[in-house]
């Protein structure tokens, strides 16, 4: 198994790592098959932008890069733009990823999608085309036979 130099610049200088002190909006799922978790923050203006993102990762390689690269797309858009930066999206920008890491992007895809539905809870909006989070990634994996 390769990873791209792209993942691996982003696993070794992971781009904006940590977390947000009063978030818009906060989204954790994990995988219970690996046990990685992702968290993401968000900070959300008026208007709907994505001012910032931060995340924390306890997880592979490609968890972490994926985590960051996801961050990196979503900052400065706005939240109906946001959902749309799906798994194959991230791993598009990583210059794709291994067929048994695949499911380490959905992660990503996942906690951004878990933090927007937390903002819309707290600001009591609907975020169209936004479904409710789940926990853990792995009740909808399509790969298993992957891992
Ligand atoms: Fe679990 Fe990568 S092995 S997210």
């Amino acid at each position: 198994m390769a990873y791209s130099e792209k993942v691996m610049e982003h696993f070794n200088n992971p781009r904006n790592m940590g977390e947000l002190e009063n978030p818009s909006g906060v989204g954790t799922v994990g995988n219970a098959q690996c046990g990685d978790i992702m968290r993401i923050y968000l900070d959300i203006d008026a208007d709907g932008f994505i001012h910032d993102v931060k995340f924390k990762t306890f997880g592979c390689a490609a968890a972490v890069a994926t985590s960051s690269m996801a961050t990196e797309l979503v900052i400065g858009k706005h939240i109906t733009d946001a959902l749309k930066v799906t798994n194959q999206a991230v791993c598009d920008a990583l210059d794709g990823l291994p067929a048994v890491k695949v499911h380490c992007s959905l992660l990503a895809e996942e906690a951004i999608h878990a933090a927007l539905w937390d903002y819309a809870e707290r600001e009591g909006i609907v975020i169209e085309g936004l479904e409710p989070p789940k926990h853990d990634i792995h009740e909808d994996d399509e790969d298993e036979e992957e891992y």
